[in-house]
This record gives structure tokens, C-alpha cells and sequence, in this order.
């Protein structure tokens, strides 16, 4: 008999009831736990062994079985599905390639910018996410009182009270980091290349996620570094096994990995698993770029811990920013480079020499208020809102597509039909006034061709608006 699942009692708090249970049989039949063909327990027996309603039991097995897991057998019950190949993870390696995808991707980029859309395509939290009116009042008293701070310099390492500010709170996360050994970068994307740039020559090989962040793809591009896909669940994230195949096979130069919500599925590692990535490359001397960019948007009651927390021998260099949660236009992202902290800094110090010492100061300041929580609890509360009303949309549709449980951050991945071109669908729904991101932005060899990333980060969206779009082009 199962046993009600952990899943209730500790840390996917924030998902409504219905969709932690069926996030938890998603997960006995990723793992094997109910094998193809196997049935799985009844509403009644949901109710009697796990202890919740026969209607969020029904709901739980209405999402699997929209998600292509399950299927109702008449006068049976449910059945667990051959997993469909679009959602399979991968099994074997694939081959190192060359990156060619900026022009796509700036092509993409340029157009979901466009004025007068619903903006669901870029990763950008539209202004009611983002505390502006307390930003302005804070810069204007700053003014007030350091006016020089509207034309200084800010040098590496950067403003030492935003830096202890961002030590404080990566150490509230298991991690044990100093200020001095932060520096602070113009957003996370620069930290990454930095990162990139000291510990990786053109030609190497750089393992990441597959489906990847896009920004991480044009840099690797950029300085003409080999991307090694490694395939990743969902929900779970990076495949490790997958991982410790790569690296016994090819000249792994270093590995850049999201764990906390990662983008674009918003997939959350497992604590077992971040602990077993850590010391893996710890082990096999790779080092471990960790992006944490959307750790802050967690739905559950606890801020899940970084893989740096792990990180004894200074292997992990870690990368966020307050892009996504307090202003994308300020820049201020940093990184905590371990044993390559030094030489982080003087490229950062050649590179960008410094950076605008406002933003740096209202930043130390705003996270000095103590209103950073207050606001962070208020929009996980609305995303986390946005994104059970986006599913339940989907859900009712009966379209044929299934999609991602993200845990946290502002991103749904949609899984459409193999034989559809998201790319044209994309276009199609541009013409509606709507702009997504197409599958094939997150992969250098045309992977996910068939999925969209969607972002929830939108005031009021219509969701109605985007079932109709896309209904319409996936039956033209
Ligand atoms: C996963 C991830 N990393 C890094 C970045 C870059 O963030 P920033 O705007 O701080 O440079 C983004 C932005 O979309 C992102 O989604």
C-alpha cells in the first residue's frame, strides 16, 4: 500500500492540493514505481490511502491523463500510458555541437518586444510584479543624500553593503559564503559568461540542461564554446546518469546547471540529486556553474537550497541576479566564484571596469528595508495563482497538450503534439497579438521543436485568449 506521500508534508506546500497528488504519481510512474500498463489507484482508494477528497482525486488523474501518463479504462479504472516519446527523457548522449542560434534568437526576442501584445513570450515580469514605487522613493532619497551616486563608478567587487545584504541571504540558504567573496556582475547573464570565460577556451565542451536557458546558449555561441545536451526531466531536472555517461566520454570542460526552477521548465532538482551532482564534478574536477536566477519565486514555504550549499572545495561558482524579482533594468546580479574568485575578478575588472554606483546603493538599501520578503511573498502568492488558473484553462480545453509543474519561478512549458512546428504556430499566434517563445530557442541541435515557453509573469492575462490561438493553429 502507498503511504501518504512526503510530498504533503514538506516542501511543495505551494501546489494546490490536486496537483501535488498527481505530481506524485507523475513521479511513481517517471521512476517505475507503476509500470506501463499497471493500474493505479482508484479515486476511492486515493482518498482512503492518501487522504484527500474524491474530487482532487478526480482532478489529479483528469491532469495526468490530460498529460498523456494515464488513460481511463471503461468500467476499469486508470491505466498507466506507454510514456509518449515527447516526454520521455532521452536516454542516450548526444554529440557535442558548434551553437549557431543567436540570429533566431534575437529575431524572437525583437518581435515579442513589440508594443500593444500579451507578452507571454520573453522571461520579463511585467512593472505589477516588480516594486516600483518603493525603488523611486529610495533613489530619490539616495539622490537626496549621496548626489554624486547619479554619475559614480562602482568598482569590482561592487558596493559592500549590497554584497553583505546578498551574503545574509545566501547564507539564510545553506550556503556558507562571505561578502568578500562576492563581486557583483550587471545582471546574471554576465556572471555566466564570465564564468564561461575563465574556466573555458573556443572549442571546449560545456555540459547544460537540455531544453537550456536561450542567453546561455548565445553566449556559449559567442565565445565559440561546444554545448553537450544532456537530457532532463521535467520536473526533476538534469538526468545525472545521462551526466556521469557524458563525462566519461568526453572532455567536459565545465557543466552550467539551474536547479532551483530552472529555465524553461521551472524544473526543481531533489536535494539527493544536487548533492550527487556536487560531489560527481567535485570528483571529476569540472566545475559547476550554478544560475539561481529564479530561486526567490519558490511556491513551497522554504527557499530550496542552492547547489553551492554542497560546495566544500570552492568547485561551484554561483550566478543570480534580482532580474526577475525586483528590477531587470538595474543590472545588479553577482557572482560567488569559489576558488575562481580572483581571476573572476580581474576579468570583470578588464571587461566592464564598473558599474553604476546607483543602482548598486538603491539595491543595497531596498534589500536593507526588509520589504524584499513582504514582496516576494506576495508575488510567489500571485504567480503561483496565475499559473493554477493557465493550467486549469489548458486543462479544460481538451486540447491535445500537455505541460510542466513548475514549483516555482514564472514559466510553463508546453508540450505540443511531435508533428507540430511550434516555430509556426508562434508566428501564427503573433498575428492573434500574442507572443510566446518557441521550443527550438532552448536546444543548439533543433530539439524541442514541438514545445512553447509561455511566461505567467503578465498583469490579468486572458487565458482564454491564448486556448483560442492556440486551438486555432493546431487545427489549421
Ligand atoms: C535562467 C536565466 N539566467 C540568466 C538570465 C539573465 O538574467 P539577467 O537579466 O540578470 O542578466 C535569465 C534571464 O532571462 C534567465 O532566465
Amino acid at each position: 500500500m502507498l503511504r501518504i506521500p512526503t510530498i504533503f508534508k514538506c516542501d511543495r506546500e505551494g501546489l494546490v492540493l490536486y496537483q501535488q497528488v498527481a505530481e506524485q504519481l507523475a513521479e511513481h510512474i517517471r521512476t517505475g514505481v507503476f509500470a506501463e500498463g499497471e493500474r493505479i489507484p482508484s479515486i476511492r482508494k486515493l482518498h482512503q490511502q492518501w487522504g484527500v477528497s474524491q474530487s482532487t482525486a478526480l482532478a489529479a488523474l483528469s491532469a495526468l491523463e490530460a498529460q498523456g501518463l494515464i488513460e481511463a479504462r471503461p468500467r476499469s479504472g486508470f491505466y498507466v500510458k506507454a510514456l509518449p516519446e515527447r516526454l520521455q527523457v532521452e536516454e542516450h548522449v548526444p554529440a557535442p555541437v558548434a551553437v549557431s542560434r543567436h540570429q533566431l534568437i534575437n529575431h524572437v526576442l525583437n518581435q515579442s518586444r513589440q508594443p500593444g501584445l500579451m507578452h507571454l513570450g520573453a522571461a520579463v515580469p511585467e512593472t505589477v510584479f516588480l516594486p516600483q514605487e518603493i525603488l523611486r522613493r529610495i533613489s530619490n532619497r539616495c539622490l537626496r543624500e549621496q548626489p554624486g551616486l547619479i554619475t559614480d563608478y562602482a568598482f569590482p567587487p561592487g558596493n559592500k553593503t549590497l554584497r553583505q545584504q546578498i551574503a545574509v541571504r545566501m547564507q539564510a540558504a545553506g550556503c556558507s559564503v562571505s561578502a568578500s567573496e562576492l563581486l557583483i556582475t550587471q545582471g546574471c547573464q554576465e556572471a555566466l559568461s564570465l564564468c564561461l570565460r575563465v574556466l573555458a577556451q573556443p572549442g571546449d565542451l560545456i555540459a547544460i540542461e537540455s531544453p537550456a536557458y536561450h542567453g546561455l546558449l548565445q553566449a556559449l555561441e559567442a565565445l565559440g564554446l561546444q554545448a553537450l545536451e544532456i537530457p532532463c526531466d521535467p520536473a526533476r531536472g538534469m538526468d545525472l546518469e545521462a551526466l556521469a555517461a557524458a563525462i566519461q566520454e568526453w572532455p567536459v570542460k565545465a557543466c552550467v546547471v539551474s536547479a532551483n526552477f530552472s529555465n524553461p521548465t521551472g524544473s526543481l532538482m531533489p536535494d539527493e540529486h544536487k548533492q550527487r551532482l556536487v560531489s560527481m564534478l567535485s570528483e571529476a574536477q569540472i566545475p559547476l556553474v550554478e544560475d539561481d536566477t529564479y530561486a526567490d519565486l519558490h511556491y513551497g514555504r522554504r527557499q530550496p537550497h542552492p547547489l553551492k550549499a554542497w560546495d566544500r572545495e570552492g568547485n561551484v561558482l554561483y550566478c543570480s541576479a534580482f532580474s526577475k524579482t525586483i528590477a531587470p533594468g538595474f543590472r545588479v546580479g553577482w557572482v560567488a566564484g569559489g576558488r575562481y574568485h580572483q581571476q573572476l575578478q580581474q576579468l570583470l575588472t578588464v571587461t566592464t571596469m564598473a558599474s553604476h554606483a546607483l543602482s548598486q546603493q538603491v539595491m543595497a538599501e531596498y534589500l536593507h528595508s526588509g520589504d524584499y520578503d513582504r514582496h516576494l511573498r506576495k508575488v510567489r502568492r500571485q504567480y503561483r495563482q496565475q499559473l493554477h488558473n493557465l493550467v486549469d484553462a489548458l486543462y479544460a480545453s481538451g486540447l491535445p497538450v500537455a505541460w510542466s509543474l513548475p514549483q516555482g519561478g514564472f514559466l510553463l512549458w508546453l508540450i505540443l503534439p511531435a508533428e507540430v512546428d511550434a516555430l509556426a504556430v508562434y508566428e501564427q499566434m503573433l498575428q492573434k497579438g500574442i507572443s510566446v517563445m518557441p521550443g527550438s530557442l532552448f536546444s543548439a541541435s533543433e530539439r524541442f521543436r514541438h514545445c512553447m515557453r509561455i511566461s505567467i509573469a503578465v498583469s490579468q492575462p486572458d487565458w482564454s485568449l491564448l486556448v483560442a490561438a492556440l486551438r486555432g493553429s493546431l487545427t489549421d
